[in-house]
């Protein structure tokens, strides 16, 4: 044992330091942002006041000054002091690490229990168990080494952007902390982590123009090497919500077309950089989740929306953007003749990560709720699915609800590029559950294969 009387100190902190960034997944963070109403003391606040609403310069009203000072000027805009970690090295691990407790399951009633639910349940042959973080959950180190603010750092600083007030400044330090994280997820004898990499870390201005941050490049570099080293596999993706604010600023983020060839570059950026030690890549994190937080006035995202865009119609714009952003990562479009990454001729697979939550329908019987849960799978999974995987189009239920002005058409150079955009990747699968009002249980009823 290398154990050393201060390493013994260094493993105590680890063990009650990061071990949540490993436990915690994404899916349950992310439902949370999504579903949380501000928290009472905000929401008790008129909303009339000046103090209780978020702030942020009119888009378009930034320079684009990529200097040190204008760095600052676009972190001036996150609105509050940032917090500082509270060290600045990267932790050896000490050996052995020890294996975190797994968390408590959902109670019987609102989940039952895996082995209940899928008895005769069989993994097929190189089925791979990950654990999944997100930067902005687990990095802290907010403004360290050249990172760039994202709009999380802003939202996470306005009233009732986040439920409990608190931003992603310190968190778990996994910037910090990964060795000891990929060590534990090791240790968990769990195959992969599934992380993201902070935009705003590679490119603090986020746009294709402005100048790259090595020390963000190196960073993940390590992170990579690490994850091989320990027998974990690295799976990356590239964009897990956290849009650099100075896009914000500039052009409205994911709302603007200007998005599109930032995204791409970046893309490109990372795949050149780690191409042959990644072979499982993600563009996008749920991507229709992201949207949705443009559409509620109730959200702080709904008060930075570059004009003529409103709560109702951002949402759209930013899926078609997005789309046209992850087929432009992945495929030569045709519009710039520029190789991405199956031209680059970068390893491994690709896709984005879609959300698939699925409505059942209440009654068997009904017509209705058969149409109504239709409805709802069109918009909520169809309107990236359709396109990228069937006909390169908006399902005709989308355009037939929703004028040009809300959800852009896609013209046939577009459809051409959005089409067969991902690898076949393996597949996903996912019960479907029905609550039973007469025996108050979830019932399996089908599963669903993507
Ligand atoms: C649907 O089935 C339920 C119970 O099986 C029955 O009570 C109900 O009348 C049926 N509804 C329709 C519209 O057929
Ligand atoms: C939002 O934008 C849409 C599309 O341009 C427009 O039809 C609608 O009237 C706008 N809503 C409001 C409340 O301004």
């Amino acid at each position: 044992m290398r154990i050393t009387k201060s390493l013994n100190l260094v493993c105590f902190l680890s063990i009650f330091g990061p071990v949540h960034s490993v436990s915690s997944t994404t899916d349950i963070l992310s439902s949370t942002l999504v579903s949380s109403p501000p928290s009472p003391a905000t929401s008790s606040k008129p909303a009339t006041t000046p103090t209780n609403r978020p702030t942020f310069p009119p888009v378009g009203s930034v320079p684009r000054d990529y200097s040190a000072t204008g760095l600052e000027k676009i972190w001036d805009l996150v609105g509050g002091p940032v917090s500082p970690p509270p060290f600045t090295t990267t932790r050896v691990p000490c050996t052995p690490i020890p294996v975190p407790t797994p968390p408590s399951l959902y109670p019987e009633w609102f989940s039952p229990r895996p082995a209940n639910l899928l008895p005769n349940l069989k993994f097929p042959e190189g089925f791979v168990f990950g654990v999944a973080t997100a930067a902005f959950q687990v990095e802290g180190a907010a403004k360290a080494d050249g990172k760039g603010p994202s709009i999380w750092d802003w939202n996470s600083r306005q009233p009732g952007g986040v439920p409990d007030g608190s931003t992603g400044d310190v968190v778990h330090l996994q910037y910090y902390l990964y060795k000891e994280d990929v060590e534990r997820v090791a240790a968990l004898g769990v195959n992969a982590h599934s992380f993201s990499i902070s935009w705003a870390r590679i490119f603090p201005f986020g746009t294709a123009d402005s100048p790259l941050n090595q020390a963000g490049l190196d960073h993940y570099s390590d992170v990579i090497d690490y994850h091989l080293q320990a027998g974990v596999e690295p799976i990356v993706t590239l964009f897990h919500w956290d849009t650099p604010l100075a896009l914000h600023a500039y052009y409205g983020g994911f709302m603007a077309p200007e998005s599109v060839d930032d995204f791409v570059h970046y893309a490109k950026t990372v795949f050149k950089a780690y191409n042959g030690r990644v072979k499982t890549w993600f563009t996008f994190n749920e991507p229709r989740g992201f949207c949705g937080f443009f559409g509620s006035s109730q959200f702080t995202f709904g008060a930075i929306l570059p004009p003529p865009l409103n709560v109702s119609s951002a949402p759209f714009h930013c899926i078609y953007n997005i789309l046209r952003a992850h087929a432009g990562a992945v495929k030569d479009l045709l519009r710039t003749k520029t190789p991405a990454f199956r031209e680059m001729g970068i390893e491994g697979e690709i896709s984005f990560k879609s959300e698939n939550f699925i409505g059942p329908p209440w009654r068997a019987n009904s017509t209705e709720d058969a149409e109504a849960s239709e409805r709802r799978t069109a918009f909520q999974i169809g309107i990236f699915a359709d396109p990228v995987f069937i006909t390169g189009d908006w399902r005709k239920i989308l355009t037939d609800t929703l004028s040009p002005e809300y959800l852009p058409r896609l013209t046939e150079e577009e459809k051409k590029d959005i089409l067969g955009a991902p690898f076949p990747l393996s597949s996903f699968f996912r019960p479907t559950l029905q609550y039973q009002p007469s025996t108050k249980r979830l019932r399996l009823r089908r599963f669903l294969r993507y």
